[in-house]
């Protein structure tokens, strides 16, 4: 397909996974970044794993935003991102070895709190205990948002003054040592090493910081586009409580975590996959583990980009995907690695539970009900021929065209974009 043809008419648009992440986010904001001005991270930090391919090299986005391999794009990291500066700093150098350039293009918030080594070892020492642990991509990402929310964080804005900045990362690495020790019985901290690793890389990235609020005051008019990592269902306020991430991946969030007005943002696009994936502990009522499941984690190579987990798969899940629509307010969809499901005889569409012999229609809101439900499934017709060189809608197999057209009904949203394989030209325009 010309992506050209993606074009997001001077809208600003927010674009959102509708399932539990990795639903192929990534790849659609590189294929809409073409054609705008901007495109910003709001929340989330280096747990993120955004796959774009160029040719047939691939890259793995974690921190940085997936408008950073088109020339003119500008990219930001939000207030709303946390920072880890070790991480930032690998993330710029692995792309400049590939020759895509960062310089001039890449901006981060002064407000973005700074994540430190002893926040990845206190998510490590809280994973390791097995009784409350919920399989983190031990990034650090909990303990960090934990010191944001406590007032304890330090943010990058810190770092202009030196001294201020020391006494701050001071004051959280007396605490962080005292967590560690006294609850995790771990000993083996080196302050000096860890404020030296901290002084040098913040330096090195304090050059790109640069508000994108002033930018949004002057390019507010159109043609931006918000990334959003992880996905709705692993929002902390909206997802499956415990097992969610530490932010909200609403689309909401876009303008707290971005600094821009709520009324800058025009639409929201919802990206989805056409099974369902889940990294990590928390109930998923449509998993599978049987040669369906399989076909899917092979075919779809459905293995973490950020820790190289194994996914967890299953059939996709409309009593979730509803309730997705319906609180993140999208506007529209696009469905993603429906090639990976070619081959399979019978597919199966999750259209309601069954709790304790009642059918009900509503994702539930509690977590011990949704590990009860029992999924109702729609048998669909599967298809055999290889559909990823297909670049006219109407050219799928009849039985491609029908399952779409069922979840676009049944959710009552349009699909306007079909993702038929990891490059930015596999998708089609509905
Ligand atoms: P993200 O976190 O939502 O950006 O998604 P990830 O990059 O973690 O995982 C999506 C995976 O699926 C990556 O390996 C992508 O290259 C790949 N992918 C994305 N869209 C498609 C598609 O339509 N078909 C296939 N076969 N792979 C896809
Ligand atoms: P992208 O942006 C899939 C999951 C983890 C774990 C939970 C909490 O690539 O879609 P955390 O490290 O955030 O404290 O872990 O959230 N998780 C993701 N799952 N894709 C992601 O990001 C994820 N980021 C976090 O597996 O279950
Ligand atoms: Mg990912």
């Amino acid at each position: 397909m010309d992506i050209s043809l993606i074009n997001i008419d001077n809208k600003n648009i927010v674009i959102v996974g509708a399932q539990w992440g990795d639903e192929g986010k990534g790849k659609i904001v590189d294929a809409f970044a073409q054609n705008s001005t901007a495109v910003v991270r709001f929340h989330g930090g280096n747990n993120a794993g955004h796959t774009l391919y160029r040719g047939n090299k691939k890259i793995v986005l974690h921190l940085i935003p997936s408008g950073i391999l088109h020339g003119n794009v500008k990219c930001f990291i939000g207030n709303g991102v946390v920072v880890d500066p070790l991480a930032l700093n690998e993330e710029i150098e692995f792309l400049e070895e590939n020759l895509i350039k960062t310089k001039g293009k890449l901006n981060i918030s002064p407000g973005c709190p700074i994540l430190l080594p002893t926040h990845v070892l206190l998510d490590k020492a809280k994973e390791s205990k097995n009784f409350n642990n919920i399989g983190t991509t031990v990034r650090g990402i909990g303990p960090c948002y934990e010191d944001k929310v406590s007032r304890r964080a330090t943010l990058i804005s810190d770092a202009y003054d030196e001294k201020n900045f020391l006494d701050k990362l001071n004051l959280q690495l007396d605490y962080h040592e005292f967590l560690l020790k006294s609850l995790y019985a771990y000993n083996d901290i080196n302050r000096n090493e860890i404020l030296e690793n901290i002084l040098v890389n913040t330096k090195k990235i304090i050059n790109l910081v640069s508000s994108s609020n002033d930018f949004f005051e002057k390019n507010g008019s159109g043609n931006l586009i918000f990334e959003g990592a992880q996905g709705v269902l692993l929002d902390i306020d909206h997802g499956t409580y415990p097992f969610v991430t530490s932010s909200n991946c609403l689309p909401n969030y876009a303008s707290i975590g971005s600094g821009c007005s709520p009324k800058l943002i025009n639409e929201c696009l919802g990206v989805f996959k056409a099974y369902t994936t889940r990294v990590g502990k928390g109930p998923f009522p449509t998993e599978i583990n049987d040669s369906n499941s399989k076909h899917m984690l092979e075919k779809g190579k459905e293995f973490g980009a950020t820790t190289g987990r194994t996914r967890r798969c299953g059939w996709l899940d409309l009593v979730a995907l509803k309730k997705v629509v319906s609180i993140a307010g999208i506007d529209r969809l696009c469905i993603t690695k429906i090639d990976v499901l070619t081959g399979l005889d019978e597919l199966y569409i999750c259209t309601g539970y069954k709790i304790n012999g009642s059918v009900i229609k509503n994702f539930p809101d509690n977590i011990n009900a949704l590990n009860k439900v029992q999924p109702i499934y729609k048998k669909f017709s599967g298809w055999k021929i290889n559909i990823n060189n297909i670049r006219i809608y109407n050219e799928l197999p009849k039985e491609v065209i029908n399952y779409i057209d069922f979840i676009s009904k049944f959710l009552d949203v349009p699909i306007n974009l079909v993702s038929n394989g990891p490059k930015i030209d596999d998708l089609l325009i509905v």
